[in-house]
């Protein structure tokens, strides 16, 4: 069968990686993928905003299944689209989607619903704010609903700062673009944990845990980013928190999304804060996570295809995903400046010797293939990521492949597991 994968990044390298080892695949299409997807798939040039583009080269390539990997086509109905030609796709509508696409949707839903999470208030307006903000106490968390790439949310220590964030939300001057709605919330505080399912519209499978570290700097200092490294080990949840989290957030999730008719197909990813009262959502992704899926698939031991075809079949309840006892590792490498601006089409050397360490795979984000040479092209460059028995050793690996990779700027932190194993010597 052929698979046709639409994305750019490291999540999109690792899918392509796990649909190739699939014994039913023949052909792996990614669009437009990038230098080291290139390496594992053919690729085809599309703007992801371009939903008649991406259906036009749907159906010029007919592929059997087609896996959406990022956020904005989802957001613009590309599932949609492709379904209404009759076409097989893993991952939400535009309508389920929404529990990541606004932030309002998402809490207010989870309000319906009785799922555990931050006290809030979704306002309309600086004044709504000014109102709804005499309930809360600082730290006050301040996000604009939409989709800004983890820039939209702001961590304020007073009511004015909240209030002026707000404000600066709501006129543009904060990310350039007016916000419409704005989310004030209660500030939690305990360990974050990425807690991805699978779903096929009623059933949900959890896959393995994973700890993501979204700021750049070292001891979760300075911006926030799409995501430095993950780790996965089954020691982040015990089987009975698990189960917790299931029956009273992933479950009633899917089970609610069922019950207002807007079915939820494809990855739901929980971001979780553990807080003292236990685990609540920060935040839902509609797709799989970046960094995440790297570290995640180097544990599966299933088919992936047979898992993506079951969801959008209906039949996940009847297939079991196994993984890989043990843990893994994905650290990510970018390029200086990132998250703010940065070069590219910088020379990568080292690739090679990084891939020959046992259970490493280098998952390329931001890269290009000019004339034979893999260059840099993004913020977050590669995913150096591993397997092994243990976090330790997974990490010793990743870390052990990362210095064999070079090019002028490189950056990554060396303390990827710091809280399961406390600082690297
Ligand atoms: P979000 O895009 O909503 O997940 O927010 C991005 C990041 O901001 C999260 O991963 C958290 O680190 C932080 N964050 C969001 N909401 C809260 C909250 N209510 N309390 C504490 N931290 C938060
Ligand atoms: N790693 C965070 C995300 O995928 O949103």
């Amino acid at each position: 069968m052929k698979v046709l994968i639409l994305g750019s990044g490291g999540r999109e390298h690792a899918l392509a990686w796990a649909v190739k080892r699939s014994q039913r695949v023949t052909e792996v299409v990614c669009a437009p993928g990038n230098g080291g997807i290139a390496q594992v798939a053919r690729c085809i040039p599309v703007n992801l905003k371009d939903v008649a583009a991406m259906v036009r080269l749907a159906e010029a390539e007919r592929p059997d299944l087609t896996i959406v990997g990022p956020e904005l086509p989802l957001s613009l109905g590309i599932v949609d689209a492709l379904q209404e030609r009759g076409m097989r796709v893993f991952g939400p509508t535009r309508a389920a989607a929404m529990l990541e696409t606004s932030k309002g949707f998402a809490k207010e839903f989870m309000k319906r619903h009785n799922i555990p999470t931050a006290n809030f208030a979704v306002c309309l307006s600086a004044a709504e704010v000014e109102k709804a903000i005499t309930h809360f106490h600082a730290p006050i968390v301040v996000k604009a609903d939409g989709l800004f790439a983890g820039k939209g949310v702001i961590i304020c220590d007073s009511r004015n700062t909240a209030l002026e964030a707000a404000q600066g939300l709501f006129s543009g001057a904060l990310l350039g673009e007016a916000a419409r709605q704005v989310v004030i919330e209660e500030f939690l505080q305990g360990d974050e944990i990425s807690f991805l399912c699978l779903c096929d519209g009623k059933h949900v499978a959890p896959m393995v845990p994973a700890q993501d570290h979204k700021r750049i700097g070292e001891g979760d200092t300075g911006s926030n980013t799409g995501g430095m490294g993950v780790y996965s080990t089954d020691a982040l949840l015990d089987q009975n928190m698990t189960d917790w989290i299931m029956r009273h957030i992933a479950e009633p999730t899917v089970r609610g999304m069922a019950e207002e008719d807007t079915p939820f197909v494809g990855v739901l990813y929980c971001g979780l804060m553990m807080t003292p009262r236990g685990p609540e959502v920060l935040e839902f992704n509609a797709r799989f996570g970046d960094p995440e899926t790297q570290a995640l698939l180097v544990r599966l031991e299933s088919d992936l295809v047979d898992v993506l075809e079951a969801c959008v079949d209906g039949r996940l309840a009847e297939t079991p995903m196994r993984w890989a006892q043990g843990a893994s590792a994905c650290v990510v490498a970018s390029s200086a400046g990132y998250p703010g601006s940065y070069e590219t089409g910088k020379p990568i050397s080292g690739l090679g010797a990084a891939a020959q360490i046992p259970g490493v795979e280098v998952f390329h984000s931001g890269t290009a293939l000019v004339g034979g040479q893999i260059v840099t092209a993004g913020g977050r460059v590669l995913g150096v990521t591993a397997a092994a028995d243990s976090l330790q050793e997974a990490l010793q690996r990743a870390y052990q492949a990362m210095v064999e990779i070079q090019f002028e700027g490189i950056y990554y932190r060396r303390d990827i597991g710091h809280r399961a194993l406390g600082p690297r010597k």
